[in-house]
């Protein structure tokens, strides 16, 4: 991959180009946010938290909040993977502390509630906040876009709100396979159409969360969550080759090679539960860029062991293309010092 002179400082993207760095460079997921009491005052601002999603000022100024504190290598496009259901027009609400509401839709008949062609005007407008924040940003920031995978996002919809199984979904995905397809088919043209138009906007990589890609059986992981992923790569690749996506598969444990092999990603976003051998064997064996994995409770409950943790884990992957990341987002409750504690040890550690 050639990358344009502007973002060749960009330390973020090195990794991709089969460089590993000392030190690392690190982002976190969930970086911007209610761990951070600017963004607390930024949201009032809104009004409501899609508001915030959909004003691109205020969107960029929530994704630049973290930067500013910690100079971060990357920031990442604020918004919410659930921003897709909505714009297809479907009901979703985020009231606050109760987590995102949505009017649950349970089969094929209840399709006709979403409308692809009505998406692009909310979409646009996150779109929108991508170049503004692009421009806002200091030259070597990396900006990353992103979207939720379909079948994390299909599963929020079918159940109405978050889940600890995704039952619902499973249950329509067992009981009318092609329905469910239908609905998937519907999430990977928007995923695509919304990626692209976040690269054009100006972000340099992508992510996909799979947040809820473990604990499928086989034969549905493959079918609800390496195929998908893999046309989403494959559309977003046809009209920006070469462009760095990563996929967080969580949950998807032994799994995470092949994930990456099937779907075609080149970075492999690692949960908490991955064994730092994996990680290490993924990015020497597989030349995969590997992101991850230290617990964002270890960030929250005791900033010492989590530096310590932050040293062995960058000593363990060193030399090799690896990100510094969490395993999982930023708890709300995550004291700012601890975040700035984290971030100047791996930059100590190099
Ligand atoms: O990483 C970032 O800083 C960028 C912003 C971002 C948000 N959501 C902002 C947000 C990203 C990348 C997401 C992804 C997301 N959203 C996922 C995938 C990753 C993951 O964390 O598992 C999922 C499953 C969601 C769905 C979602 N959105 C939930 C479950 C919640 C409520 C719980 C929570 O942690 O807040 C949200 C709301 C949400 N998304 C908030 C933010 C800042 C809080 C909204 C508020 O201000 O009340």
């Amino acid at each position: 991959m050639v990358l344009p002179a502007s973002s060749a400082n960009r330390r973020l993207l090195q990794p991709f180009e089969g460089q590993g760095l000392s030190p690392p460079p690190i982002w976190l997921m969930r970086q911007a946010g209610r761990h951070l009491p600017e963004y607390r005052a930024t949201r009032a601002k809104a009004g409501s938290f899609l508001e915030l999603c959909y004003t691109p000022a205020l969107a960029a100024e929530a994704a630049l909040q973290p930067i500013r504190r910690y100079g971060l290598d990357a920031a990442i496009l604020f918004s919410d993977i659930l921003v897709v259901p909505d714009a297809l027009g479907q009901r979703v609400e985020f009231s606050e502390g109760a987590g995102p509401r949505l009017e649950p839709i349970r089969s094929a008949k209840e399709l006709v509630r979403l409308s692809p062609r009505a998406s692009g005007d909310k979409l646009g407008r996150v779109c929108e906040a991508v170049a503004r924040l692009r421009q806002d940003l200091p030259q070597q920031t990396a900006l990353i876009g992103f979207c939720g995978a379909p079948w994390t996002v299909a599963s929020y919809m079918v159940e109405g709100g978050g889940s600890a199984d995704q039952a619902q979904a499973r249950l329509w995905a067992y009981r009318d396979p092609k329905g469910f397809a239908e609905l998937m088919a519907l999430l990977v043209e928007s995923s695509i159409a919304y990626l692209n138009g976040q690269l054009d906007a100006g972000a340099d990589l992508v992510q996909i969360f799979d947040t809820a890609a473990g604990g499928l059986p086989d034969l549905e992981f493959q079918r609800w969550v390496l195929a998908p992923t893999r046309q989403i790569v494959q559309g977003v690749r046809a009209s920006h080759p070469g462009v760095p996506i990563i996929g967080f598969a969580r949950g998807a444990g032994v799994e995470l090679a092949a994930y990456a092999a099937a779907t075609g990603v080149q970075g492999i976003g690692c949960d908490t539960a991955t064994p730092v051998r994996q990680m290490v064997a993924m990015a020497r064996d597989k030349a995969l860029v590997v992101q991850g994995n230290i617990d964002p409770l270890l960030l929250l409950g005791d900033a010492g062991r989590c530096e310590e943790a932050a040293r062995r884990l960058v000593q363990a992957m060193g030399g090799l293309p690896f990100i510094a990341n969490l395993g999982h987002g930023v708890r709300p409750e995550t004291p700012p010092e601890h975040v700035a504690r984290l971030v100047a040890s791996v930059r100590a550690s190099g």
